[in-house]
């Protein structure tokens, strides 16, 4: 070994060549051996490295500072061989991708949405309310008096003597017609409550949609042009709705209505309690007490509303036969639609 640092600074760059090449070169289980004969602690550049004290003190500094950098750069270039190497080994290009699940709406909102789109295209417009309702709107403002046994029809949950969670999307109408005058031509999809024993056909929560047109002359012919061109367009072609009289405090007349069953085609299943038909909304002629109690002349106006349920439509146009399902969060049952 010499002193001349000139000639020591050849010799670790020789080195540094030698020992790249050498293990670029080499088969990699003789990699370790490489790495530890020139890292290691009988390496060339540790007894370089111990020859320093024959050095004046600024060579001592160039070359330490060199055997230095040139240690550091070979246990890079042998570890990132390594990390490399590896990769390669790990990374198969011919592997199938893998597929992430992608999300999607609920199939109740898709419903809603749909009948959105298909009332829109007739001229409704969108509008929404609170779900923990006052008993002013979802009773009172309905026509619904103190006390009166129609109160009953709606099992509620009442909060405390004043609010309750909404029993039905009507409440809407009255909010909407204490912003604005007529012509109203309005739809509203909510979520709704009732304190109902759960069963196949019901639960405590569920989805209504709630249409209704105020201006003059509106009649009962103008809903069911309404709900017959909906039921065509949602349900398909042979769809029929059947008007039943029925009774709502907010609306005079009143009628129930029901679509023939597409699950059995009528001839009578667990859906539709084998009566060919499943009732899918409730529907009427706007009182006049309602149209007072929002200061509309009932002489002048007139309007009709309906509320239809949503569960019960996507039941019945995807053959669903237990409510429940819509609430049970399975993937399996959410994934078809
Ligand atoms: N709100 C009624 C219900 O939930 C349905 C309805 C809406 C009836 C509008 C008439 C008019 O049962």
């Amino acid at each position: 070994m010499t002193a001349d640092p000139k000639s020591i600074i050849d010799q670790l760059d020789d080195i540094e060549a030698e020992a790249k090449r050498e293990w670029d070169q080499a088969d990699p289980k003789d990699r370790p051996t490489i790495k530890s004969r020139y890292l290691g602690k009988k390496s060339k550049i540790k007894s370089i490295l111990g020859a320093l004290k024959d050095l004046s003190p600024e060579d001592r500094k160039t070359v330490g500072q060199k055997a230095n950098q040139l240690q550091n750069s070979l246990n890079d270039h042998f570890v990132l061989d390594q990390v490399q190497s590896h990769r390669k080994a790990q990374y198969d290009h011919t592997l199938p991708g893998r597929v992430q699940p992608r999300g999607h709406r609920h199939i109740l909102t898709q419903t809603m949405d749909d009948v959105v789109q298909i009332f829109y295209g007739m001229g409704f417009e969108v509008a929404d309310g609170p779900e923990i309702e006052s008993d002013y709107y979802n009773f009172s403002a309905l026509n619904f008096p103190p006390d009166h046994p129609a109160r009953d029809m709606q099992d509620t949950f009442f909060l405390n003597d004043e609010y309750l969670l909404r029993t039905h999307t009507s409440p809407v109408q009255v909010r909407v017609f204490e912003q604005r005058r007529p012509p109203v031509r309005i739809l509203a999809p909510g979520r709704t409550y009732r304190n109902e024993a759960i069963s196949a056909r019901a639960y405590c929560v569920f989805h209504q949609v709630e249409g209704f047109f105020v201006d003059v002359d509106v009649t009962f012919a103008d809903l069911k042009g309404v709900l017959s061109a909906f039921a065509q367009e949602y349900f398909g072609a042979q769809a029929q709705l059947r008007f039943r009289p029925s009774f709502f405090p907010f609306t005079e007349p009143s009628t129930e209505v029901d679509v023939n069953c597409l699950l059995c085609g009528g001839k009578g299943c667990a859906l539709c309690k084998y009566e060919g038909w499943l009732e899918i909304l409730g529907a009427g002629m706007i009182d006049p007490n309602v149209f007072t109690a929002v200061d509309y002349d009932p002489d002048v106006f007139t309007g009709y509303a309906f509320g239809m349920g949503i569960e019960r439509i996507a039941m019945l146009k995807h053959g669903i036969d237990d409510i429940r399902v819509f609430y049970d969060n399975d993937l399996r049952f959410l994934q078809q639609f």
